[in-house]
């Protein structure tokens, strides 16, 4: 792949030459893998500026505001195509043919039901404990009733694990809000389409025939696709690392879901509505844009800035688009908070601290006044983000562990602790 080469020179004198490979989206990366033989470690906490792997499923183009899901842009795929669909696409590649979605949803739909002993795990948790806490449990304890496909080297094994993973994760997420709720679980519909099914999951009651509302449906549909993968973020590593040692795929998807729970991740859906309902209204703005500014302030604009967009964050777009659609559907478009994010996006634009530091509206801006809207409680709102990104975070698991020369990730570190010392005694401390 190498086709240039970076000469590195070393205060001794000595130089290296490293190997420059180019991506077909992005920029060049430097092969620093021989570095160790030259006695040195590159050091970048946060990986500002390393590529942890190579990947062939997501590319985001931070500065001019693009994300591609294999190579379609998310806008199209968001408005024209579904999740499904988009499910397939990052699995396989391509996006289906008719014939192939359906055999496809087909699949999906053999594994949406969950072991009937899996529901008594839910009595172990409190009621009003968060549903992110019971869903790493539950996810992570899947693994417990899979043991005839827990062979990762086995192709089919991880497939038949992506499907389930993929099928049930909605279902217990489901189960989450119902458990805290007090209300019976409610079990999947095959008839429906996955969003449909999740929303159904969600709120119907055996005291009614009353459907999911269409427009919410789409929604929900929509939602999903603008969380389903993002490139190496923090939840994804997570799951690649936990994956190259060898762990199988329910605690490795586990492992993403705790990763996603942070507030300067996953969590900043919750955060930023907690954030806007805290502002409660326009005339409040400018004191939270003040303590954003105040450097001896923590308080941090939640659902605003991003590590690689350093422009508008795609999705954040065609979340407000579809906001605007689902409040004016449900005749709420002078909800104060919406009004308030409006505003604040407005302000924020115009100000110099966020200009000065690229910090736009990312994904979290919009999503939680939508998810709102739908009648999803902010504690179940990473959830969502969890249940939309499964299939990223199994589809980039997959990739790695279909790799020929996969190895177990283990970062080195820069050691600034004590030298070797000689023990004492506790009497002579
Ligand atoms: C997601 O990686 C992904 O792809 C993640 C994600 C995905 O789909 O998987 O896109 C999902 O996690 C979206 C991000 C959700 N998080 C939030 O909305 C929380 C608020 N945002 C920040 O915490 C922050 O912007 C991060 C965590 C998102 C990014 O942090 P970085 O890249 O480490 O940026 P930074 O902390 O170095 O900030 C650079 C500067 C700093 O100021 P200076 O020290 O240069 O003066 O910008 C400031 C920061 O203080 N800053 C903010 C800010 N975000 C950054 N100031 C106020 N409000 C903010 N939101």
């Amino acid at each position: 792949m190498a086709e240039e080469t970076a000469k590195l020179e070393f205060p001794n004198g000595n130089s290296v030459d490293l190997p420059i490979y180019s991506p077909s989206e992005g920029l060049d990366v430097i092969d620093v893998r021989t570095l160790g033989k030259q006695g040195f470690f590159t050091y970048d906490p946060g990986f500002m500026a390393t590529a942890s792997c190579e990947s062939k499923i997501t590319y985001i183009d931070g500065d001019k505001g693009i994300l591609l899901y294999r190579g379609y842009i998310i806008d199209e795929l968001a408005n024209h195509s579904d999740y499904i669909e988009v499910c397939y696409l990052l699995l396989n590649g391509e996006l289906p043919t008719r014939k192939e979605k359906q055999e496809f949803c087909d699949l999906i739909n053999e594994h949406t039901m969950v072991h009937e002993q899996l529901s008594t795990f839910f009595n172990g948790f409190r009621r009003d404990a968060h549903p992110m806490a019971i869903m790493v449990g539950v996810v992570g304890a899947l693994s417990a009733f899979y043991h005839d496909s827990l062979d990762i080297s086995n192709p089919e094994h991880r497939t038949i694990s992506a499907f389930r993973l993929i099928a049930k994760v909605p279902t217990l997420a489901a189960m989450c809000y119902r458990y805290y709720h007090g209300h019976p679980f409610v079990y999947p519909r095959n008839e429906m389409s996955y969003a449909e099914n999740f929303l159904n999951m969600m709120f119907s009651m055996p005291s009614s025939d009353d459907k999911p509302n269409p427009v919410l449906v789409r929604a929900m549909d929509k939602i999903f696709i603008l969380h389903a993968d993002h490139e190496q973020n923090a939840s994804t590593s997570t799951v690649r690392l936990a994956g190259s040692s060898g762990a199988n795929p329910f605690a490795c998807i586990a492992s993403g879901i705790a990763s996603l729970w942070g507030p300067a991740h996953g969590g900043a859906n919750e955060a930023c509505l907690n954030m806007l309902e805290e502002i409660g209204e326009v005339s409040q703005i400018p004191k939270y844009l003040e303590k954003a500014r105040n450097k001896d302030d923590p308080f941090r604009l939640m659902g605003f800035g991003h590590r690689v967009y350093k422009n508008f964050d795609p999705r954040a777009t065609v979340m407000r688009d579809a906001c605007h659609e689902v409040l004016d559907t449900l005749n709420c478009s002078d909800d104060p908070v919406f009004q308030v994010a409006l505003e604040l996006e407005k302000i924020a634009l115009e100000d110099e601290y966020f200009i000065q530091r690229k910090l736009y509206p990312n994904v979290d801006f919009y999503s939680g006044i939508i998810l709102s809207a739908i009648g999803i409680p902010k504690n179940m709102f990473t959830v969502i983000f969890a249940l939309a990104r499964t299939v990223g975070w199994v589809s980039q698991w997959s990739e790695m562990i279909a790799e020929k020369n996969q190895r177990i990730g283990r970062p080195r570190q820069l050691y600034t602790g004590k030298s070797k010392r000689a023990f004492i005694d506790i009497d002579k401390r």
